[in-house]
């Protein structure tokens, strides 16, 4: 499993990577009137991609290494920041960002003008990003701190 947290690690990097350029392309797109191009769409398809990898690494961990098994006694876990964390609030968190992802992705899709494509874009990835950058383990949140990086 260790290889598996090495990669869940290592990914949290490229979901910030396209989350931040497609949040820059929906400010430039929707301030700078600009049309919608391959670009905008490459963006959030990268990002929309990096978050299935990672729920799908997430969900192997969180089965795997025993955090749902903590899920049965629920009462004296929750007591516990650290376990609430990764039993819990990461979880929940990152499930709703995705969730946002993909409803984001299907409505800039359908959005009639490229303004409102722009919007969509803002919108929905903006929020994502935020509930993705608050609920990762950085390593100054103490109770829960991860590496940045994790060789081993
Ligand atoms: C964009 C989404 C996500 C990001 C950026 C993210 C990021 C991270 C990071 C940075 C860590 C610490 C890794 C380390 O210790 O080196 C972590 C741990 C963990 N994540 Fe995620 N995660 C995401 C989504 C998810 C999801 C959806 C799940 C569950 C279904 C999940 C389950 C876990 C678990 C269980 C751990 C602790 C693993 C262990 O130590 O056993 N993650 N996550």
């Amino acid at each position: 499993m260790q290889f598996v947290l090495i990669l869940h690690n290592l990914v949290r990097w490229a979901v910030l990577f396209f989350g931040l350029w497609t949040l820059l392309n929906g400010i430039t797109g929707y301030f700078g009137k600009r049309n919608y191009t391959v670009n905008d769409n490459r963006s959030n398809l990268f990002f929309m991609i990096s978050c299935d990898i990672q729920l799908l690494l997430g969900l192997i961990l969180y089965f795997v290494n025993g955090w749902s098994a903590k899920l049965k006694d629920l009462g004296s876990n929750m007591k516990d920041p650290y376990v609430r964390f990764f039993t819990m609030e990461h979880l929940v968190m990152m499930l709703l960002a995705w969730i946002l992802v993909h409803i984001g992705r299907a409505s800039v899709k359908k959005a009639a003008t490229d303004a409102g494509k722009h919007k969509k874009m803002l919108l929905f990835f903006g929020i994502a990003i935020v509930l993705i950058l608050a609920s990762i383990p950085w390593p100054f949140r103490e109770a829960i701190a991860r590496p940045l990086f994790r060789v081993n």
